[in-house]
């Protein structure tokens, strides 16, 4: 097994992207902290991982709140007594063209997708540094690499991410805290529904992406898999683009 007896925190594990990393990490020997803001998404991911014989527990937590990302990371050493891997996945998508953006909603997405980042990572370092060594996996896009339109705080939220990957991995690579970000194209989630049970949406996406195929969870659940493990011990700073070709043209 790959990550045997590692505890593994994972942002945003109540659908999606997150609930595959959930799943495939405890088939893999991890105990997962389930941490989402949704209870009913987040306890089927825990139901989900005892089913294929796992451990996992759920955190009620909102990324962008201090006072939850503590309680999430107490409650993990409350049940675990350590963290190895954290898993900043949690994310939110507003569309509209930049000029008609709220200020709430560039608030929001800024607030979760950034800020969770920092504020998460700001309470798990601490514990590896007094462990000595650590891996953190952080959800980007492809959306942070590239321009996509009517999508701008999602864009920036996500070129800050990749950006503040690099500056993280400099920062610990001494402490061997390793730290990676996975830069996925589209994946067919709650987050893409809407585009993709739009024909046209999905034949355009369809149309750009080579390989024969738009992406599953899995394919970035794989992704993390190997950047949790000891397998890449010597990567860090490292952006992983899975996007079935998307951004090879
Ligand atoms: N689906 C794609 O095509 C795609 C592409 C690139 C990147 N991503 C990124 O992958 C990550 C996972 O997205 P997904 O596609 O699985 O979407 P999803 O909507 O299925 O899952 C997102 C999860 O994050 C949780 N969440 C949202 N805000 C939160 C908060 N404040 N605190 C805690 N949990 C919160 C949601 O409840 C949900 O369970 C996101 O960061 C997203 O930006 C997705």
């Amino acid at each position: 097994m790959r990550l045997q007896n590692k505890i593994a925190i994972i942002t945003g594990a109540g659908s999606g992207i997150g609930r595959a990393i959930a799943l495939i990490f405890a088939q893999e020997g991890a105990k997962v902290v389930v941490a989402d803001w949704t209870e009913k998404g987040g306890q089927e991911t825990v139901e989900t991982v005892k089913q294929a014989s796992g451990q996992a527990v759920f955190i009620k937590t909102d990324v962008s709140q201090a006072s939850d990302i503590e309680k999430m990371v107490r409650v993990c050493l409350e049940n675990f007594g350590r963290v190895d891997i954290l898993v900043n996945n949690a994310g939110i998508l507003k569309m509209g063209l930049l000029h008609q953006t709220s200020e709430e909603d560039w608030d929001a997405v800024l607030s979760v997708n950034l800020k969770g980042v920092f504020l998460a990572s700001k309470k798990v370092i601490p514990e590896m540094l007094k462990q000595g060594q650590g891996k953190i996996v952080n959800v980007a896009s492809v959306a942070g690499l590239v321009g996509f339109e009517g999508i701008g705080p999602y864009c920036a939220s996500k070129g800050g991410i990749i950006a503040l990957t690099r500056e993280m991995a400099l920062e610990y690579a001494k402490n061997k805290i390793n730290v990676n970000c996975i830069a996925p194209g589209i994946i067919k989630t709650a987050m893409t529904k809407g585009m993709l049970d739009d024909s046209t949406t999905r034949q355009g996406l369809e149309a750009q992406t080579p390989y024969p195929r738009l992406g599953e969870p899995e394919d970035i659940a794989l992704a993390a898999l190997y950047l949790a493990s000891d397998e890449s011990d010597f990567v860090t700073g490292e952006i992983l683009v899975v996007d079935g070709g998307f951004l090879a043209k």
